[in-house]
């Protein structure tokens, strides 16, 4: 039997992607202001900026868009939809939606009043800015083992349940729901084991606390609890999922992800409590309850996207992707967040070029030379995002210099990733020579997409 793990596809459609010179990209790096959100995206070769809403749909997913029914009310492929989203999650109720925010802003407007706080392993940042927005304290409570880079745990997503109780015994009045963001985005796309999900909800539920999931990468936590959890290994991915579900009273869910499409997500919920005045504020903002900002063919692209996620064979072809990625870097000596996650991994910048300084940003310098070694594009995960700049002019630095590849559903083959591999290895070999950076100018609010940079001098 062969050990090489193919990509269990063949590709019926191409779309090309350009090599620039280094002097090309020096020039058009400086145009975007050292800023790689500001660049044209058909300037990079290889795009790891996110792994949302940029994956590959398959060939049965496109024969689907010709199915969509485009009536405002009613359309067959809100049925459709709503049929693949019953029977992933056993919740009767579903709401389409744009994308994840939006499932996360109706959500919160319903079910959460100021003053609240929400517990979760780790909120995503529009999770946290949906929850502040309401007024809503969003409080971040995985375990310990997460903030440790290089230890090996297998669910290092979990939520550390002690803190859990100690929030309900002593602020319980103040908890509306439980949620838990499955796999752990902001981790590093780390999984949580089901008995994890099991205690958590236990104990939300004896302090009468419903629990709800954000799903966005549900496909892949199952696939790692199959992989890792004692006794989990001869179920198949979809009853694992299905049991992920089963634990909780709702989700939330970014389709970008695990739905395989380019836009979409929805709300899901087992009781019809919230389910009304969810459905109003969608008509205020999103459109009609059976399309919910999506045109009909999105929903039916949706539909067939969950029922292929869950397929083994592209699991186990996903996971290995970060992990393989993982392997290259570390036999390189470049040191990363271990073990990969399940969309992505993590550069230590810190140590990657430990010359710079806290006030060099180095995870944003990294960044930088990355793009200009070898025309991939990949996020800080660092201060420019996490850091902020005081009323007084100083400035707060983030606890972690990070930066993410995030790597897009069935888009790159193994080639594209050995490439990468070889950038990042040939760099840290003359990481001396990268410099800091400075920031030029920037906004209050979500400053890292749009900030203006320059080099340190
Ligand atoms: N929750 C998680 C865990 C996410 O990772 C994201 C998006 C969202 C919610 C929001 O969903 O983008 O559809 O509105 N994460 C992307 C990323 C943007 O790059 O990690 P959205």
């Amino acid at each position: 039997m062969p050990h090489s793990m193919i990509e269990p596809f063949r590709i019926k459609s191409v779309e090309p992607i350009r090599m620039t010179t280094r002097e090309e990209r020096e020039r058009l790096l400086e145009e975007a202001r050292l800023n790689v959100f500001r660049l044209r995206a058909d300037d990079v070769l290889l795009d790891f900026l996110t792994d949302s809403g940029t994956g590959a749909m398959s060939s049965r997913q496109w024969a689907a868009i010709m199915e969509g029914d485009e009536s405002y009310a009613g359309a067959r492929s809100f049925y459709r939809l709503e049929a693949a989203v019953r029977d992933l999650t056993g919740y009767p109720h579903v709401i389409p939606v744009h994308q994840g925010r939006a499932a996360e802003r109706i959500l919160f407007s319903v079910a959460t009043r100021p003053g609240e706080v929400v517990p979760s392993n780790t909120h995503f940042d529009t999770t946290r800015a949906n929850l502040e927005h309401s007024g809503v304290e969003a409080a971040d409570l995985v375990v310990p083992e997460a903030y440790r880079l290089r230890e090996h745990h297998p669910f290092k997503g979990n939520i550390d349940l002690a803190r859990v109780e100690q929030l309900l015994e002593t602020r319980g009045d103040r908890v509306p729901f439980g949620m838990i963001t499955v796999t752990n985005n902001s981790g590093g796309g780390q999984p949580v084991a089901l008995a994890n999900l099991r205690a958590y909800r236990e104990l939300l539920a004896r302090h009468g606390k419903p629990l709800v999931i954000d799903a966005c990468r549900f496909a892949e936590n199952a696939m790692f609890v199959k992989l890792r959890e004692p006794g989990q290994e001869s179920r198949s991915v979809k009853e694992i999922a299905r049991e992920m579900f089963s634990l909780a009273d709702g989700c939330t869910m970014s389709a970008k992800k695990d739905g395989l499409v380019n836009i979409g997500g929805f709300i899901a919920l087992r009781e019809p409590r919230w389910v009304e005045a969810a459905r109003n504020l969608l008509v205020l903002t999103e459109g009609f309850p059976t399309y919910g900002g999506l045109a009909g063919r999105d929903l039916e692209a949706l539909a067939v996207g969950l029922e292929e996620v869950v397929h083994e064979d592209y699991l186990r072809y996903r996971l290995r992707t970060a992990e393989y990625m993982g392997e290259k870097l570390l036999r390189g000596g470049v040191a990363i967040v271990e073990p990969t996650g399940g969309h992505a991994v993590y550069l230590d910048a810190r140590d990657f070029l430990p010359h710079l300084a806290p006030e060099d940003y180095p995870a944003w310098s990294l960044v930088n030379a990355l793009y200009l070694e070898g025309g991939i594009r990949s996020v800080e995960i660092g201060s420019v995002m996490f850091g902020r700049r005081l009323d007084d002019g100083t400035e707060t630095y983030a606890p972690m210099e990070l930066v993410r590849l995030a790597f897009p559903r069935r888009v790159y083959t193994q080639s594209h990733f050995d490439y990468a591999a070889e950038v990042i290895v040939e760099l840290k070999a003359k990481a001396r020579e990268v410099r800091g950076v400075r920031i030029a100018r920037q906004s209050r609010w979500l400053r890292h997409f749009t900030a203006e940079m320059r080099w340190a001098t």
